[in-house]
């Protein structure tokens, strides 16, 4: 078995030395000194619920943190995809959690906490309208045309639609459709809250293939098939998403943002993964299960962890190893429109404020996504 994957692992290697490009971001460059504000669920976290709420939760303990060294109430085995963000932002420091008394969030903070939902609250948790009240109640830290020339960046839904799957089991066509319109209304609600304090740039991710996730093909045993209806619901959730950003851009002067397709990037990975380096994706680094996939730090589940974490593109059931997050940043900070359009974060910040934009989401026709490159040809070079 250690055998195997050593193997597949150079062989993976190999591929993606020949296969891809894959550019290091530098860090800092021409990129303005602005803020990175996040708002969304678990992926985002850094730490918030614990500060919210006074209660062990999991992520603040071994072996979350692992390849650092230090449970930080992140759900990873290390850094997050903000973290990593910030770093390529020139910010000397990982974006503090707003929740967190007396931290200094001169260059942002995370408003984020595991477990929100857009419509409803989870138990313990906020939605993302509680994060955006929030952020207005802590605005006097930022000059107005600070705000608007700051990162604001979004993750967040999944939760949504989870609680709607276990719900409504049986849901038809309009209901889902129904339901995928209710969320993306309040979303848009909330943007637009942001962007009357002042927030003009955001990067907004899809939701990722829920029904590939390793807890949902342990919950539902769906074994090594990823469960398409839930992947169905997501992506009626991403058709929606860009053309109503598109909608606010052409609504609202100086409205920037871009789509990060989540969605695809986790899909390639799932389907292709040797040659994004990963041995395994249909299940996960540390749980317990069919999949490995419950359980991840949780007192009396003697949960198994995996030896080697960069080689899984899930830690837990959930949420994604160190190294995938890695790669995530760098694609939303220099990746193609294949990827992140109409532009990525290095474009997007340093577009210049109180313009409109004058490229808008497209859908994608006729591409293979599962296909793409992801950087540009001459990527590498004009970093
Ligand atoms: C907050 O951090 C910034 C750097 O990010 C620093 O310049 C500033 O002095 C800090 N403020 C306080 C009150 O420590
Ligand atoms: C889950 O759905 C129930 C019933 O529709 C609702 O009351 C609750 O607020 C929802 N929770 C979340 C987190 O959306
Ligand atoms: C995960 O994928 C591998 C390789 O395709 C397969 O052998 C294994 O059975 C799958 N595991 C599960 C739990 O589906
Ligand atoms: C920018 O967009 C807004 C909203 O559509 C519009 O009112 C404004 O005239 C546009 N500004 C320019 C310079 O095109
Ligand atoms: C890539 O670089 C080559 C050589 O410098 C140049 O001829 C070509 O136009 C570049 N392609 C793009 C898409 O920028």
């Amino acid at each position: 078995m250690a055998c195997n994957y050593n193997l597949a692992s150079v062989l993976g290697v190999v591929l993606v030395f020949t296969l891809f490009h894959d550019p290091i971001t530098v860090t800092g460059q021409n990129i303005p000194a602005v803020a990175l504000f996040t708002f969304g669920d678990s992926n985002f976290d850094a730490g918030n619920r614990k500060f919210l709420t006074g209660t062990r939760f999991p992520q603040n303990f071994w072996p979350y943190g692992k390849s650092r060294d230090d449970p930080n109430g992140r759900f990873s085995d290390g850094k997050i995809v903000p973290d990593f963000i910030a770093k390529f932002m020139g910010i000397p420091h990982d974006i503090p959690p707003a929740f967190k008394p007396g931290v200094n969030v001169s260059r942002g903070a995370s408003f984020a906490v595991d477990s929100a939902s857009i419509l409803g609250t989870a138990r313990d948790s906020l939605n993302l309208n509680n994060q955006v009240r929030r952020f207005n109640q802590m605005i006097s830290n930022w000059k107005e045309d600070y705000i608007t020339k700051s990162l604001f960046m979004i993750s967040i839904g999944t939760e949504d639609y989870y609680n709607f799957t276990k719900n409504n089991p049986t849901a038809d066509g309009s209901a889902q459709q129904a339901f995928v319109i209710s969320v993306i209304s309040r979303l848009r609600n909330n943007i637009e809250m942001l962007y009357s304090s002042g927030a003009s740039k955001f990067a907004i991710y899809t939701l990722p293939a829920l029904g590939c996730l390793p807890i949902v093909r342990q919950e539902f045993n769906t074994g090594n098939d990823c469960y398409e209806k839930f992947n169905d619901l997501a992506k009626q959730h991403n058709a929606r998403l860009g053309p109503m950003l598109n909608d606010l851009a052409r609504a609202r002067s100086g409205f920037q943002f871009t789509v990060f397709d989540f969605y695809n990037v986790i899909l390639r990975r799932t389907q292709r993964n040797m040659n994004f380096r990963y041995s395994f994706t249909n299940v996960s680094c540390c749980g317990i299960g069919s999949h490995n996939a419950f359980g991840c730090g949780r007192p009396n589940v003697h949960s198994k962890l995996c030896e080697y974490q960069r080689s899984y593109l899930y830690f837990d059931g959930r949420h994604n190893s160190e190294k995938a997050q890695e790669q995530f940043a760098h694609l939303l900070f220099g990746a193609n429109p294949n990827v992140i359009q109409p532009m990525n974060i290095r474009e997007l910040i340093t577009y210049p404020v109180n313009t409109n934009m004058s490229e808008f989401w497209k859908e994608p026709v006729g591409r293979n996504l599962l296909l793409v490159h992801e950087y540009d040809v001459n990527a590498s070079a004009s970093m």
